[in-house]
Parts: C-alpha cells; structure tokens; sequence
C-alpha cells in the first residue's frame, strides 16, 4: 500500500491514498464544495480536484482544451526514463481512452461491437456458471474473503473469456493490472514494469492471431479498418490492454463495494433478500453511492471554469464519484435509498469517453449480487477495521472478510 503524509488542508493539499480518504471520501467532498469547490494538491505530480457535478459536466464538454491522450495516473513523475523496446514499440496509448479527436470516434466504435446489449448477454450463462463456482469454493467453510475469493474473479474471467486469452493465468493479469493502476503509485520503474509485461504479452498474442486469425476478439479487431487503413498491431496491443485495464479494478471495486454495503447495513441486506425486485434500483444506487472511477485529463489550452484558471500541462481529475454525492442533484446524496428513483449518476463518466463496457459491467453486477444474495442471503463483515481499501483512482475494498452460516 502507498504511504502518505497526513493531510491538513484538503483545499490546497489533497491526497487520493490518504486513509481517512480510501475509506470515506464523502465528508471531504462535502467540505470542498462548501469551502472550495476545485481543490488542488502538488502531491503525485499535481492536479485539480472539482467536486461538484456541474463543473465536471463542464470539464468532459471541453474537448479538445482538456485531452485524454496522456495515460493520466495519480503517481510520482520520473524525470528521466530509461529506454524501453517494449514500450518504444507499443507506446503507452490504450484508444479509445486515451484517444483524442480525430481519432477517438474510429477507436471507440471497434470496440463499441463488442459491449452491446445483445453482444454482452451472449455471457451471460458464463458469468452466471461462474459466480456459483465460486460459491462453490468456499460456502461450506462459513467464511471468505468477498474481495479476493468472489468479487475479483467475475470481471477478471469475463474479460480473459471475451478476449481470447487463457483463463489459467487470470491471477496474473489481476496482479499486472494492480500492478499499473493500484499499486505503485510512487514507483515509476515498478508500474512500467507491468505496463511492459501487459504490452509484451498482448504484442505476442496480437503477433500470433495476425498469423493464425481465430474466431476472438483480437482477430476480430485486426481485421478491422480505420479511414481504409489496416488498424495497427500497436493500436490493437493498446486496446486489449485497455479491457484488461478498464474492465478488472472498476467492476471489482462495484462488486466489493456493494457486498461490503449489505455486509453492513442488516436492514438493506433484508430488504433485498426478501424482495429481489429491488435489485435494479439497489444496483443503481451501489453504483452512485460507491462510484469506483476517478479519470483525468491534461489542459493543452487555458480554459476557465468555476472561478479557477488552468494552464496548459494542469491535470484535471474527473471527479465522477463526487459529483454522484452533490446535494444540488441528489436529494440525501450521502444516504443510500434502495428504492431511489431518479438516479442520473455518472459514475460511468459522461461525454464522448463514457463507459463503453457499462453493459458489461452492468451484468457483471448484476449476476454477482443476484448469486450471492440467492446462495447466501445472511452474511456480515466478520472485523469491519480489517477492510482494506484501494487508493488513488479506482476505489474499491481489496479485503473483505465475511462471515454467514456454512452450508
Ligand atoms: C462498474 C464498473 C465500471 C465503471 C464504474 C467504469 C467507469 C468508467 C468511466 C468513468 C469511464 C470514462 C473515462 C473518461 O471519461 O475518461 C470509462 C471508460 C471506459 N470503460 Fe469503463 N467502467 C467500468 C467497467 C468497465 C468494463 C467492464 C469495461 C470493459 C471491459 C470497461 C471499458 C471501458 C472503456 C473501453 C472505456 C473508454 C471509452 C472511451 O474512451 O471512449 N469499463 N469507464
């Protein structure tokens, strides 16, 4: 875990690895939007904070002034890199997220096949056969952790079965994708290293299928087109290393966030045992209440907004988890309501970068909760203390022990 300097004034310093902060941003939210709406922090490189949904609504609009094409990630700046053929050849871009117009809308819609509402219930039966495998594994012991036993696996064997590559090592891609976006955030060398491994790996994968085209994923994007041109090996590599990327942390921290929630709450545990019904409305309002992403982008052009001035080279971070909290669109926003109606959140971002695995992510949700809740309707959080969450821009708990009556 990264360790950080206690915070004293959130307004000018703040920290996404602070403590109190992994495990319940809302009051820091709730503070900054009364006293200082954009905050700002020279910690990890520097960058902005907004915290209220319409000045993040007005941050996605600005395009091209703020840029998606540096891969953004809270972490310590090196100075000087060592040269790198993996990355020389590969790059660091993982398109559509990190594309800008021009490109962006080519980018997006070769992928935007793959997470329709028909293309994504096509695994529905698998994440389903799953979820109670896993069950499996652990419902006669009476206990487990949710976290690392359950919830990691539903998106991590999702996406390693949509992709096309070998279930066996998918503790593997779990740890190389902490190893980039969750751990290491003050150790350049270490997180290149697992960018290196994730590239190294999809560049032999993508070099293998261009050879031997199969019926997959990556076959099905290499033979796609962009303008009349072939899609480069480089573009494909960047993309599945995006699924992995943006398909493993975010829905883990969804899932964990949500069981921990029920863990909690005995009475909205209950409620959702005994009327099922509820699940979408529940579903939606885990995913307001606990919103896993925090995006950024880069200001190539001074632009102005809430009464702060950015410059070019400022991070702006996509606070979409506060925004989901703000009182002037959530009536009770720090109250979860599982029969909340009107819930417009934006945890899966807005703009032209939104989510295009929400439906994924959706039935991953979905199935994990659904499953569980009808396996094992009575469970609670066997030392609540113990609960380890993640920092930085992903948030969700990596250490869950649960107890329920064993089966
Ligand atoms: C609950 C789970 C998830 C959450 C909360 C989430 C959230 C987000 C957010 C906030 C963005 C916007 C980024 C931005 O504005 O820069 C995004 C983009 C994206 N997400 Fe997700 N995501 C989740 C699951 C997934 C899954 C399962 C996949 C696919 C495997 C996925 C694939 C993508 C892709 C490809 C983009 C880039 C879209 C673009 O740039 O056009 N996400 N996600």
């Amino acid at each position: 875990m990264t360790e950080t300097p206690p915070v004293d004034d959130w307004a000018t310093d703040f920290d996404l690895f602070d403590d109190s902060y992994r495990k319940d941003p809302g009051p820091v939210w709730k503070e900054l939007r009364e006293t200082c709406p954009i905050a700002h922090t020279e910690r990890w490189g520097g960058s902005w904070l907004p915290t209220k949904y319409e000045d993040i609504q007005a941050f996605v609009r600005m395009v091209p002034e703020l840029s998606s094409r540096n891969p953004l990630v809270v972490s310590q700046p090196k100075e000087e890199q060592e040269f790198d053929p993996v990355l020389a050849e590969y790059g660091n871009s993982a398109p559509p997220i990190t594309s800008d117009p021009p490109d962006h809308i080519p980018m997006r819609r070769m992928i935007l096949p793959l997470f329709t509402h028909k293309a994504v219930a096509k695994h529905s039966a698998f994440v389903e056969t799953m979820c109670h495998e896993l069950i499996d594994g652990f419902i006669e012991k009476g206990s487990c952790d949710a976290a690392l036993d359950y919830a990691v696996y539903i998106p991590a064997k999702t996406i390693a079965h949509i992709i096309g590559v070998d279930a066996h090592r998918v503790d593997e891609f779990i740890g190389w994708v902490r190893g980039v976006i969750e751990l290491n955030a003050g150790d350049a060398d270490e997180r290149n290293k697992y960018n290196r491994i994730l590239r190294q790996f999809f560049g032999e994968l993508v070099t293998e299928r261009k050879a031997n085209p199969k019926d997959d994923m990556i076959s099905s994007l290499l033979a796609q087109e962009i303008n009349g041109a072939p899609v480069s090996k480089k573009a494909v590599v960047g993309m599945c290393n995006l699924m992995l990327v943006a398909g493993i942390d975010t829905t883990w921290s969804s899932i964990g966030s949500a069981l921990l929630h029920f863990a909690t709450h005995p009475d909205h545990r209950r409620r959702l045992a005994n009327e099922p019904e509820l699940m979408p409305s529940a579903m939606e309002e885990m995913l307001r209440v606990y919103s896993p992403v925090t995006m950024a982008r880069e200001v190539t052009e001074e632009v102005q907004t809430g009464g702060v001035t950015f410059k070019p080279g400022d991070k702006v971070l996509m606070n979409f988890p506060a925004a989901n909290r703000d009182p002037a669109v959530f009536d009770n926003p720090d109250e979860v309501d599982l029969d909340r109606e009107k819930n417009r959140h934006i945890a899966f971002g807005i703009g032209s970068h939104r989510c295009a695995g929400s439906n994924l992510a959706r039935l991953e949700m979905e199935t994990a909760l659904r499953v569980w809740f009808e396996r094992i309707p009575e469970f609670e959080c066997s030392n609540p203390d113990a609960v380890i969450w993640s920092g930085g821009q992903v948030r969700g708990p990596r250490h869950l022990p649960f107890t329920f009556p064993a089966q």
